[in-house]
């Protein structure tokens, strides 16, 4: 196979975002646009990948993990054609260059592939068709049907104006031959620019042909400029993602209300209903169901678990055939074991509790290793914090501890014991005993309500 290298334009600043962040940063599916070209683009396998950065460059160089990328600065922003050139010296001799933008972030690698084949020994452009392609490049072909020159908008005959089939901007070129072609540019044009197009007219002049793809779907050649654009390419990706669940089996109560910012891997028969988040990488193991407009984050959640509408999870691990929520809050560090149940208004945050026990209503749970088959009551809190330092709550196995205790840590419940409701819990709670830590109940004889003075 030919060596192939790649080079993603994405030194334009993006002055229609209004933003302070360099356009190929903004978010698209959770991440930064540009890692995800950067993604398709390692697809390809290239022998190079060189990224052309200018605006903001520490801060787009700092979100991607670049051990297999070359940078290379421009530091003004010349036009496309000065943009390429900018990546030369750190391109091999030979073989082809594919060239990407960072801001068209939804290209599929087949696609490219086919763009790839299609070169041959010359060159090739990826085209689309548009009922209207105003503001883009045109595509003039030959009557062999051989693309001859790409005209940008500006530089454009009323004639050329009205050809509908328009540059999306990923070629395909030569590499050999790159040095020379960038060399004779010229900006003597509308935009006093070195257009990157305009090596198409230097190929025919230099006997290299010149193949027009036109690509399988518009979004795949979709660009960003602003964010409304960037809100429609949102939709089309997480509508792609959605149908790409159900295709392999996955339960979705609506393709068009699920939001994946990052990886969802699920099981068997793993149904979610409307407006769940999924962010990071999430797991869903085998009859997996997840109610209404939940979140979670970086989670896995094994077999047969349900988790009730308006649940939030992030960085937790839940076992199998638990139950969770409505309104369920995990925070980092929650660890469930199997058939565990967390109920409403109930937040766990760095505890690990085990297999078959019960917190099931208003209660905080934060810094605490509870046993298997343990029954929190209501409104109970694990006191972990003195407003310096956390502590531990360590519950045995078989432990129920009545409704609004508070257990103030470091403490311990051992194996068996029960709480009584009401209990502020500072010692050791001994195993198989009853504990009480509250104030005892007074009647007061006789006594008389106050009376409204006359
Ligand atoms: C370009 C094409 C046009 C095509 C359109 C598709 C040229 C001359 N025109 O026009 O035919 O229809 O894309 O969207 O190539 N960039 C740099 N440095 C620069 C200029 C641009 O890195 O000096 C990068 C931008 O960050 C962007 C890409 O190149 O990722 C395209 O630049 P943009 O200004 O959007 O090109 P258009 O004028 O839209
Ligand atoms: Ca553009």
């Amino acid at each position: 196979m030919e060596r192939l290298s790649i080079v993603i334009l994405a030194a334009g600043k993006g002055k229609r975002m209004y933003s302070a962040l360099p356009k190929v940063v903004h978010p698209i599916g959770g991440e930064p646009m540009l890692k995800r070209v950067i993604r398709t683009a390692r697809e390809l396998n290239p022998a190079r990948l060189v990224v052309v950065y200018g605006h903001g460059g520490d801060i787009v160089r700092q979100m991607i993990d670049d051990k297999d990328v070359a940078w290379a600065e421009q530091t003004e922003q010349l036009g496309t054609g000065h943009a390429l050139k900018m990546a030369l010296s750190a391109l091999p001799e030979d073989g082809k260059t594919l060239v990407l933008y960072g801001d068209v972030p939804l290209t599929r690698a087949s696609s490219l592939q086919t763009l790839i084949a299609a070169a041959g020994d010359g060159a090739a452009v990826l085209t689309d068709v548009m009922a209207n392609p105003t503001g883009y490049g045109r595509i003039v072909r030959n009557a062999a049907q051989g693309v001859v020159a790409i005209v940008e908008e500006k530089d454009c005959s009323p004639e050329q104006r009205s050809l509908r089939e328009i540059n999306t901007g990923m070629l395909v070129l030569p590499t050999a031959r790159l040095a020379g072609w960038l060399d004779s540019l010229k900006n003597s044009n509308a935009q006093g620019e070195y257009y990157l197009t305009d090596v198409v007219e230097l190929a025919v002049r230099d006997g290299v042909s010149v193949t027009g793809v036109n690509v399988a779907h518009s979004w795949e050649a979709a660009g960003v400029n602003n964010k409304v654009q960037l809100s429609e390419l949102e939709r089309i990706l997480q509508l792609n993602q959605a149908r790409a669940l159900l295709e392999s089996g996955v339960g979705l109560a609506d393709p068009a209300r699920i939001d994946i910012r990052g990886e969802l891997v699920c099981g068997r028969d793993v149904s979610i209903d409307i407006n769940a988040v999924f962010e990071g990488r999430v797991e869903l193991g085998d009859n997996v169901r997840i109610g209404p407009n939940c979140v979670l984050k970086n989670v896995k959640v094994a077999a047969g678990t349900e988790i009730a509408a308006f649940s939030h999870l992030e960085d937790a691990e839940v076992g199998e055939s638990c139950k969770l929520g409505p309104y369920a809050r995990l925070r980092p560090g929650a660890d469930l074991a199997d058939h565990v149940h967390i109920g409403n208004f109930v937040e766990v945050k760095k505890s690990r509790i085990g297999t078959g026990s019960k917190v099931n209503h208003l209660t905080y749970i934060g810094d605490a290793v509870i046993g298997s088959k343990v029954n929190v009551g209501a409104g109970c809190v694990t006191v972990n914090y003195n407003g310096v330092n956390k502590f531990l709550t360590t519950i045995g196995d078989n432990v129920f501890v009545g409704s609004g205790t508070m257990m103030v840590a470091p403490v311990t419940l051992e194996d068996g014991s029960t709480i009584g409701a009401g209990s502020v819990i500072t010692r050791t709670a001994p195993a198989g005993e009853l504990t009480v830590g509250r104030a005892r109940q007074v009647t007061v004889p006789g006594w008389k309500r106050p009376e409204k003075n006359k």
